[in-house]
């Protein structure tokens, strides 16, 4: 067992991919979309990352439901699928996405363990208000955070300041977990101790910054730090 990290007032989530299962939504209506469903729901989140770093460096920001919703027209039409309905609903299931398995027990034992506990995410303060109540985690998260206040996306340094102003403290008393692998750079860079949360198997990327430990889930989170 690997010792915990000490000196860790708060642990702040990446929300997308790490929390919530971005491709649930595509997959609780594959028998309706057929077998591209998974190429449909990759190309949706891969467009959304990239509109909201295009937008970032154009200075025109647009808050995440309208980023989704264009990139998810970007990936129905590469897909052929014209259908407005279908559009409604899976726009609809963003809202509602399945947290992974362990995560509601994972953040009541750290909140057992007296550690803060946030989400620091590019959703809108609308989506991820759905997406925290509809998978039960309210009442385990101290602080719902979302780049809204900083009119910019991840990983500008201005977002990942907003954890550090919410909760008073220097980056290094924040460990930030994210299963995105430029958003864990792009915090470790800004200052946070940062576990990746390599979820999809990923190789390191080359950007700077660096991970102090791989995760490959967050079953395990508690253990590693100490409270
Ligand atoms: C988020 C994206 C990066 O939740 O997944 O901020």
């Amino acid at each position: 067992m690997a010792e915990a990290v000490a000196g860790v007032r708060a642990c702040v989530f990446d929300a997308y991919g790490t929390l919530f299962d971005v491709n649930s939504a595509a997959a609780r209506l594959a028998g309706e979309i057929g077998e591209s469903w998974l190429k449909l729901a990759e190309t949706w989140r891969a467009k959304q990352l990239q509109y909201t770093w295009l937008r970032s460096l154009m200075g025109a920001h647009a808050d995440f439901e309208q980023v989704t919703g264009e990139a998810l027209d970007f990936a129905l039409a590469q897909s052929g699928i014209a259908d407005a309905d279908l559009r409604r609903r899976l726009m609809a299931l963003y809202f509602t996405l399945d947290a992974y398995p362990e995560v509601p027990d994972m953040l009541r034992r750290l909140k057992a363990k007296g550690l803060k506990t946030a989400i620091l995410s590019n959703g809108s303060p609308a989506m991820l208000d759905a997406a925290v109540k509809s998978a039960g985690i309210a009442s385990s998260l101290d602080a719902v955070l979302s780049v809204e206040d900083a009119g910019i996306y991840k990983p500008h340094g201005s977002v990942y300041r907003l954890a550090t102003a919410h909760f008073g403290v220097d980056p290094a008393a924040i460990l930030f977990l994210s299963s995105n692998g430029w958003d864990a750079h792009g915090a470790a860079h800004f200052g946070f101790r940062v576990f990746w949360v390599n979820r999809f198997g990923q190789p390191p990327e080359r950007l700077p910054g660096a991970p102090e430990r791989v995760l490959s889930d967050l079953r395990t989170l508690p253990e590693l730090v100490a409270g």
